[in-house]
């Protein structure tokens, strides 16, 4: 299966450290993190340590080419 898109502009969030579970597949109800809703799809969450506090802009879209974070594809249409 393919990702797909869920919603057409990144996820904005001011992360503390730690790990997170980025959903790569785009069904999570509870994005941008995994909520396990790829069960069945063949994808897995990027996971990624933030080793300090800091803004993330996660990729909505599915297509950025430096995902799980976001590159501006989704504004190139
Ligand atoms: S729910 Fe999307 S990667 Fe887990």
């Amino acid at each position: 299966m393919e990702p797909i898109s869920s919603q057409n502009s990144p996820y904005v969030v001011n992360e503390e450290p730690g790990t997170k579970a980025y959903c790569a597949c785009g069904r999570s109800e509870g994005q941008p993190y995994c909520d396990g809703s790829h069960a069945g799809t063949g994808m897995a969450p990027t996971v990624v340590k933030l080793e300090e506090a800091k803004t993330v802009a996660w990729c909505g879209c599915r297509k950025s080419g430096t995902a799980p974070y976001c590159d501006g594809t989704h504004a190139r249409g």
